[in-house]
């Protein structure tokens, strides 16, 4: 049997399952709660003390979760009840686990599902939850979790960006799910979370050589399937371009959302990868990336960053 891993905040306790769920023991899968049944508070808060940290369900069942992930989002959205550190968390756990299918099982179409219902689901809490946005954005990753933090803070920024500038309904879908999933590449890397910690400058030549094949990995993982938008695989291409010809493909001719989910890339790797505060990245990318891209669509990204405090 195979079986499909989950992020625990995404069981939402007094939500009727509508599939079985497993936890994972000394390499054994053991049936933890039935369909038809439900979480207790206290059992979720008792798994967090445990460190369980993940739920399993056979692959199977998917289809039902995938219902099932789609109403956790609008739930957490929309109750009145759930704080904002919880809202932060369901959404943050919801794209963790959409995120973390895509690198388990790239090829298949349910993770993708998953990923542009997170992708919706993060757009509408960037239009109606301000407060979680910034909730989000300030929390920082557990060191093995980095990469899905930052595809997540690229997918926040860049999609807010793409509203302020005022791009299509679908070009903002495009970009929020793209952002998802574009270095998708990189846990295909050995040592990918090394790698992605150092700054361009420190790497060694063959250092640069496998960081840069992490594009074209994740574009030979979507691409040539008909349920993935070519404009998707085209954004996650040029992803670490640059208007000056400095990025590993060497373009110079940027598209509007090529743009923006560059900069939103360069801005957020200074610190999710490099750890700096918000404002040393604003500083340092007000100076080192004038040039790379549009002076007027780095100040609106300056400002649009500022405000998230
Ligand atoms: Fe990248
Ligand atoms: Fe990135």
């Amino acid at each position: 049997m195979n079986y499909t891993p989950l992020r625990i905040a995404t069981i939402r306790p007094e939500k009727t399952l509508t599939f079985d769920l497993f936890v994972l023991f000394k390499d054994q899968y053991l049936k933890y709660a039935e369909r038809g049944k439900f979480l207790q508070h206290e059992q979720v808060a008792k798994l967090r003390v445990q460190k369980i940290a993940r739920f399993f369900i056979l692959s199977s069942d998917e289809e039902a979760y995938l219902k099932f992930f789609s109403e956790i989002m609008n739930e957490a959205m929309n109750c009145a009840k759930t704080g904002l550190d919880d809202k932060a968390t369901i959404i943050s756990e919801s794209v963790g686990t959409a995120v973390d299918l895509m690198r388990e099982d790239p090829g298949s179409k349910n993770s993708y599902r998953l990923t542009q219902q997170a992708a919706h689901g993060l757009r509408a809490m960037i239009n109606s939850n301000p407060e979680a946005l910034k909730a989000i954005f300030g929390k920082v990753a557990p060191t093995d979790d980095i990469i899905v933090k930052h595809s997540m803070n690229v997918a926040m920024l860049s999609t807010k960006m793409a509203e302020l500038v005022k791009c299509s309904e679908a070009e903002i879908d495009n970009i929020a799910t793209a952002a998802l999933i574009h270095d998708i590449g990189m846990f295909q890397l050995p040592g990918s979370g090394a790698l992605f910690s150092k700054k361009q400058t420190q790497l060694s030549p063959q250092e640069k050589v496998v960081y840069k094949s992490h594009i074209e990995k994740a574009v030979k993982l979507l691409e040539g399937k008909n349920y993935i938008n070519p404009a998707i695989i085209n954004l996650i291409m040029h992803h670490e371009e640059k208007l000056s010809g400095n990025g590993p493909l060497g373009f110079r001719k940027l598209g509007k959302l090529e743009e923006i989910l560059s900069m939103a890339d360069c801005f957020d790797k200074k610190i999710t990868a490099n750890k700096m505060t918000k404002n040393e990245a604003i500083k340092e990318f007000m100076l080192d990336e004038l040039g790379n891209y549009g002076l007027e669509l780095m100040n609106a990204f300056k400002k649009m960053v500022r405000a998230l405090d």
